[in-house]
């Protein structure tokens, strides 16, 4: 459960420079989710409010996330993180709570378990907690520095760092989780200052200021912190995807999934994969999808939120977003089921089939090379070879219905708006652009003539 007391402020302005990209860095993915939307599940899962600082690139995140972007505060120039905070803090305050969590916005496989350890630290009476790690090399983080009883007196930034003056480095690093109590914080937040190598007002300064003014700060030092450091290069983001892809699919064989070449699965954190499931690596199985028990996913496939309902097939080399399989239908291989593209039970979509917005009613086949664009085929509907859909006039787009039990004769086009009635027929080749009554024969097509003698010389 949410805590009440407590407002959480994810610090997602910067650019990300390291990656040599020009999205925003808390737009990188891993298994197809967004850096920022890792760190917003795991905020939202301890804190009752949260709010993101955005600035760089602020467009595209607010795009990419409309459903955070209530909580969005905008830092127009990126001063530092001190900065970021100080820029939200009018939320913090206008929310009424008594503690302040904030986290990196480049750290996804932060957990909500390390937030609450951190969080009840700061409960039990901490004005200013924080996550640090020991590191074999501590590289660009942040590095605490103790006192001699083992106090905690400050963090230095890496590039401020300077053994002659702070000692030799122990490793402890600044894992750039805190978790703040709001009355206390408020008296020094303001007094930070930018005069360090950077020329940026930093959060970790608060560690020292706060020991000076007499707070309470804790350090606290966790197994798994090297998972909570922020991700700064590709090589470091490749490294976190792998930790999170086995950690999901060994947790999804753990369950009783089927899975052949395991180490080429990728099942996003928002997917549901049931137990009795079947998946064939390589694969991938992202957004909101779910594969139901006895359902079975093909080689080189690619669902992105789709459901398969029990024993639905999709077989190799198929492409699907926001498509849904109902039970015993099949789809592929070689299918592409676009947004809306809905599979009735027993339907069969076979190789280079394309559906957008189109239902193939219960036992209903389009088995080869077919365009289906917002369309309704009834069912038990046949779709030969080669026919098309033709739904768009260049503005518009329009409806095909397809009766059940009909046939349509491959190579056919039907131009919408059009009706083809039950069990009615078309001939292959016929350009269909009146409605067909039920049960009728269509065609419409050049009639053929054969010219005696007209053929090829020998
Ligand atoms: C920060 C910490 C460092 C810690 C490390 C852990 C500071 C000064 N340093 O360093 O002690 O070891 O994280 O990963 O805090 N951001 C803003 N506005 C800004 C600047 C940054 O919102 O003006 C955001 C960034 O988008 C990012 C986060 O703050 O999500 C951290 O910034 P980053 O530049 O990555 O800090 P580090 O140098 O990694
Ligand atoms: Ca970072």
């Amino acid at each position: 459960m949410p805590h009440q007391n407590t407002i959480a402020v994810i610090l997602a302005a910067g650019k990300g420079t390291r990656m040599h990209s020009d999205k925003p860095k808390v737009l990188q993915t891993l298994l197809g989710e967004t850096m920022l939307r890792y760190v917003a599940d795991a905020a939202n899962a301890v804190a009752a409010n949260v709010v993101t600082v955005v600035g760089h690139g602020q467009d595209l995140v607010r795009r990419t996330h409309p459903d955070l972007a209530e909580g969005f505060v905008l830092q127009e120039d990126q001063k530092g993180t001190g900065h970021a905070l100080q820029v939200a803090w009018e939320r913090v305050r206008a929310s009424g709570a008594s503690h302040c969590l904030v986290l990196n916005g480049d750290t996804p496989l932060v957990t909500p378990e390390a937030l609450e350890d951190l969080m009840n630290t700061a409960q039990e009476g901490a004005d200013i907690a924080f996550l640090s790690a020991l590191l074999p090399q501590a590289g660009a983080f942040g590095r605490v520095l103790r006192g001699s009883d083992g106090e905690v007196v400050g963090i230095v930034e890496a590039k401020d760092y300077d053994p002659q003056r702070f000692g030799p480095d122990t490793g402890e690093v600044n894992t750039g989780l805190f978790c703040l109590r709001v009355s206390a914080v408020e008296a020094i937040l303001f007094s930070l200052t930018s005069a360090n190598r950077a020329g940026e007002f930093y959060i970790t300064d608060l560690v020292g200021l706060g020991v000076e003014a007499g707070l309470d700060v804790h350090a606290l030092p966790r197994e798994d912190a090297n998972t909570l450091m922020g991700i700064n290069s590709p090589a470091e983001l490749a490294i976190a995807e792998e930790s999170l892809r086995k950690g999901i699919v060994d947790r999804l064989l753990a369950s009783g999934c089927l899975i052949h070449q395991p180490q080429g699965v990728v099942v996003g954190p928002h997917a549901v994969v049931e137990p009795g499931a079947e998946l064939n690596g390589p694969c991938r199985i992202l957004g909101a999808s779910r594969v139901a028990q006895g359902a079975r996913v093909g080689a080189f496939s690619q669902l992105l939120s789709s459901v398969l309902e029990p024993g639905a097939e999709v077989r190799e080399f198929s492409h699907l977003e926001s498509a849904r399989l109902s039970s015993g239908s099949v789809a592929g291989p070689y299918a592409r089921l676009r947004p809306g593209a809905v599979l009735m039970e027993n339907a069969r979509v076979g190789n280079f089939v394309e559906m957008k917005k189109s239902v193939l009613g219960p036992g209903a086949k389009a088995g080869h090379l077919t365009y289906l664009g917002d369309a309704d085929v009834g069912a038990g509907a046949n779709i030969g070879a080669g026919t098309i859909t033709c739904n768009y006039d260049g503005t518009n787009k329009h409806k095909t219905h397809i009766g059940s039990g009909a046939f349509i004769g491959s190579n056919t086009a039907l131009v919408a708006p059009v009706r083809v009635g039950e069990n009615a027929l078309i001939g292959a080749g016929s350009v269909i652009t009146k409605d067909v009554p039920d049960k009728a024969l269509g065609i419409a097509r050049a009639r053929q003539s054969n010219l005696e003698g007209r053929g090829k010389k020998p």
